[in-house]
């Protein structure tokens, strides 16, 4: 097993590059199950995620392959609709194929995904969609077994939560349904955007990007198309926040800072400076103690602050001069990261989904051991880190792994003092 070693106090300056966003990778990568023929999708990530995803297609059937950041897939091949549990169990996001494989095969056999760190992770509001356009969804055995007798009936959906990926599911099965489907409630995180545009640039009929009320107007079939991925605002939120921490002046580039626009505004209250390009961001900060104010943040859907930059705030505020409070209301377990930021010295009292956060004033994080736990709160292990006098280990970041792409050399890029061992 590897862990990443961080010699942290160093500000960042320089620039860095954004990768295609994993949670755009994801449901993009499942859509070309929808249709025959060379899918081409451009600046896809080279992530534990993405590897996961087509290796699950090619369990399906499919085949493909990769050139740089390009990604050629055949949907031709597909002719099994069985995802197994030892694929699923490594990524909940597999969920995605059963719109596809339902809309193509008329039947879809996926392990439950089951919990992981950040909750119990249901999947009942995609099942009860799949419900309203005719299908028939059984859980036995650890799976959900669904079918439908040839093409599903258009309906309307309603999300009692705008789920991202339930959204993306029935967007996906709706494509390819009889009549009319109205999605209510939807999500509208810019991943769905990028999704929408590839099912449109398929054939696919879809109303309202952007908003949260989706109409489809199913089509008997869709064709092969080529497709960009979006920056990921997540990665690009990471490094900005972990610049704000560490202090220094750098620029973060290929990202779409008009998908940031809670943490920009939450950055600039904490008294960080933000220069907006259109596709660039400049993040200036002082390396000084005291310089970062408190600033309170609550997890709301797209618009709203991400639950997926939770985490990361939580590192910069263990960093300001004040209280902060912080409302995780999207995931039930989403603070496991603050057991680990308080072996660094931050002081962070939990109670539910409240976390107060109180900062350090005249000192700072001391470097320490600490253990990943997720995707997110890894990173904010990293930020904790970047910002911290002395050395931290972090060990289990295979999870980091998941959803940055090259962050060793990106942060080396920055001017910090990172590097991997092997534990
Ligand atoms: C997506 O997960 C993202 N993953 C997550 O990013 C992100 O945290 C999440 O959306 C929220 O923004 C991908 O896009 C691959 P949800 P998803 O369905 O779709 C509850 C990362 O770090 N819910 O929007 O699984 C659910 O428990 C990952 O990149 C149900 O109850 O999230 C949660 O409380 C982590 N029943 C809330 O809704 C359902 O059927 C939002 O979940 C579905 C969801």
């Amino acid at each position: 097993m590897e862990k990443l070693v961080i010699e942290g106090g160093k500000p960042l300056n320089g620039e860095v590059r954004i990768s295609g966003a994993k949670n755009a990778a994801l449901p993009l990568i499942a859509a070309t199950l929808l249709a025959p023929g060379v899918h081409v999708l451009h600046n896809v990530p080279d992530l534990r995620d993405t590897r996961t995803i087509l290796r699950l297609l090619e369990s399906l059937g499919l085949v493909w392959e990769r050139e740089g950041t390009t990604l050629k897939i055949d949907g031709s091949g597909l002719r099994y609709s069985e995802a197994s549990y030892e694929l699923v169990k490594t990524m909940r996001a597999s969920v995605l194929v059963l719109g596809p494989l339902l809309a193509r095969l008329g039947r879809a056999k996926v392990s439950l995904p089951g919990g992981c760190a950040i909750g119990a992770r249901p999947i009942n509001f995609h099942l009860m969609g799949f419900e309203q356009l005719g299908v028939c969804c059984e859980l036995e055995h650890g799976y959900v077994d669904a079918h439908i007798e040839g093409r599903m009936q258009g309906g309307t959906v309603y999300f009692d939560i705008p789920s991202v990926t339930g959204t993306e599911n029935l967007l996906m099965a709706a494509s390819l349904a009889k009549g009319e489907t109205v999605i209510k409630n939807a999500a509208r995180e810019p991943e769905i955007g990028n999704l929408i545009d590839m099912l449109s640039a398929m054939g696919a009929e879809i109303e309202g990007k952007g908003s949260d009320r989706l109409v489809v107007h199913g089509v008997e079939q869709l064709t092969a198309a080529e497709s960009t991925i979006i920056p990921d605002r997540i990665e690009a939120g990471t490094y900005a926040i972990a610049i704000g921490a560490a202090g220094g002046d750098s620029i973060i580039k290929g990202c779409d800072p008009g998908h940031l626009p809670s943490l920009l505004e939450k950055l600039r209250l904490a008294g960080i400076k933000i220069e907006v390009g259109e596709d660039y961001l400049r993040v200036m900060a002082s390396p000084l103690k005291n310089s970062i104010h408190p600033v309170d943040v609550t997890t709301m859907p797209y618009p709203g602050y991400p639950t997926d930059l939770q985490a990361q705030f939580m590192a910069l505020m263990a960093c300001s001069s004040g209280l902060s409070v912080i409302h995780e209301t999207i995931f039930e377990n989403r603070f496991m990261h603050v057991a680990e930021l308080q072996r660094m010295g931050a002081t962070i009292q939990i109670d539910g989904r409240i976390a107060m956060v109180k900062g350090l004033e005249n000192k700072r994080l001391k470097g320490a051991q600490v253990m990943a736990t997720d995707l997110r709160a890894s990173s904010s292990l990293v930020i904790a880190g970047l910002a911290a006098e002395g050395r931290t280990d972090i060990s289990r970041i295979y999870h980091l792994e998941r959803g940055y792409e090259n962050m060793v050399d990106k942060l080396t890029g920055l001017g910090a003092a990172v590097w991997k061992e092997n534990e």
